[in-house]
């Protein structure tokens, strides 16, 4: 048995740091174990210019506690009527990273988020043609469409068309947790990849839904079925190279998540290392860890890999319930409560 594993340090492709009081505890929960992070656009304001990016950049940079290398990388907010000259401009920042696209109303703030794929088609037309990655929230925004199938049903409306289109554009569809995203990334090029956050590596619908609610395992693209989670764990397993961590953690209060009406999230930032090297584990596939957490992303975006690296053991760890006290905050990470058998050597 594997008691002691070396890795690169990792980097997280997808996350929410949030705002105002919550960033000084979601950017030193990053930054503690991470090398670089994607930064979501979806604030209360989205981020849709280069002067918004470039004000939260500076916002963020200082809440990176002293001496770390964490490295925030930057997103815009992609709308229907998102200039091309705005782009250019996001593009002189140091650490601008690509464009996010969220259709309206799928999820936390995205209200403002793509009617229609076509009204971007001169931006998506400058993105491939510099470089720049689409991250996509891949859910379709009819709400009559089943929760559980928007994800399906996107890819074959929406992303089928896009990639036709724009077959050199860098895609990434965000927290696959179907099947069938499963297999439209497996089968296609070389342009397209996914992230797969550790709460739908780890659990499936019923856990969410079967017994009690518990409604922070509550996010979207909500947790599906188990032979949907086995899919994404193939991929996983197997080691295919375009797919990569990215946890898409995104905290809200305890009590907009314990709530009639509870916000979709989970805060998986702050134990996510140990985590996902548990989730690895006991899918027998410790020695896929590296590249996931901290190779494959780095190779899809064309961004150097660290030579830092980080020790994990195994030993036992309490994540605690909630994690926000400090700062007068309730905030339960993933796996709050319960104890989990790696911990990082710091
Ligand atoms: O559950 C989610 N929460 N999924 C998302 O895509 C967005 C996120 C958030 O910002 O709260
Ligand atoms: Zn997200």
């Amino acid at each position: 048995m594997l008691n002691e594993l070396s890795i690169l340090r990792p980097d997280d492709w997808h996350v929410h740091l949030r705002e105002g009081a919550l960033l000084p505890i979601t950017v030193p929960a990053s930054a503690r174990y991470f090398n670089r992070c994607v930064v979501m656009p979806n604030l209360q304001q989205p981020l849709t210019t280069a002067k918004q990016i470039a004000n939260y950049a500076k916002e963020i940079r200082q809440h990176i506690p002293q001496g770390s290398k964490f490295q925030p990388l930057l997103t815009m907010y992609l709308t229907d009527t998102s200039e091309v000259a705005e782009l250019e401009e996001a593009l002189k920042l140091d650490d601008f990273f690509g464009v996010k696209c969220y259709p309206c109303g799928v999820t936390t703030n995205s209200k403002a988020g793509v009617r229609d794929l076509n009204n971007c088609n001169a931006i998506l037309e400058k993105m491939q043609q510099a470089g720049v990655p689409l991250l996509v929230h891949g859910e379709s925004s009819e709400t009559k469409d089943d929760v559980f199938d928007r994800e399906k049903i996107f890819i074959n409306d929406s992303l089928v068309k896009v990639r036709q289109q724009f077959p050199e554009l860098k895609i990434t569809l965000e927290h696959i947790s179907s099947k069938e995203a499963a297999a439209y990334v497996r089968d296609s090029g070389p342009h397209m990849a996914a992230t797969i956050t550790p709460q739908h590596l780890w659990f499936n619908r019923n856990d969410l839904l079967g017994d009690n609610l518990k409604p922070h395992l509550y996010c979207k693209p909500i947790l599906k079925r188990e032979e949907d989670r086995q899919a994404l764990c193939s991929l996983v397993k197997e080691g295919f190279p375009r797919v990569f961590l990215g946890s898409d953690s995104a905290p809200h209060r305890r009590q907009d998540k314990e709530n009639s009406c509870g916000c979709a999230g989970v805060f998986s930032a702050p134990y996510l290392l140990e985590i996902i090297t548990q989730i690895f584990d006991e899918l027998g596939a410790l020695d896929k860890l590296n590249d996931f957490v901290a190779v494959n992303g780095a190779n899809f975006y064309g961004y150097p890999l660290t030579s830092d690296k980080i020790t994990l053991k195994r030993q036992a760890i309490e994540i605690p319930d909630n994690v926000g006290q400090q700062h007068n905050e309730q905030l339960v990470p993933l796996g709050g409560g319960t104890s989990i058998n790696w911990s990082v050597d710091e």
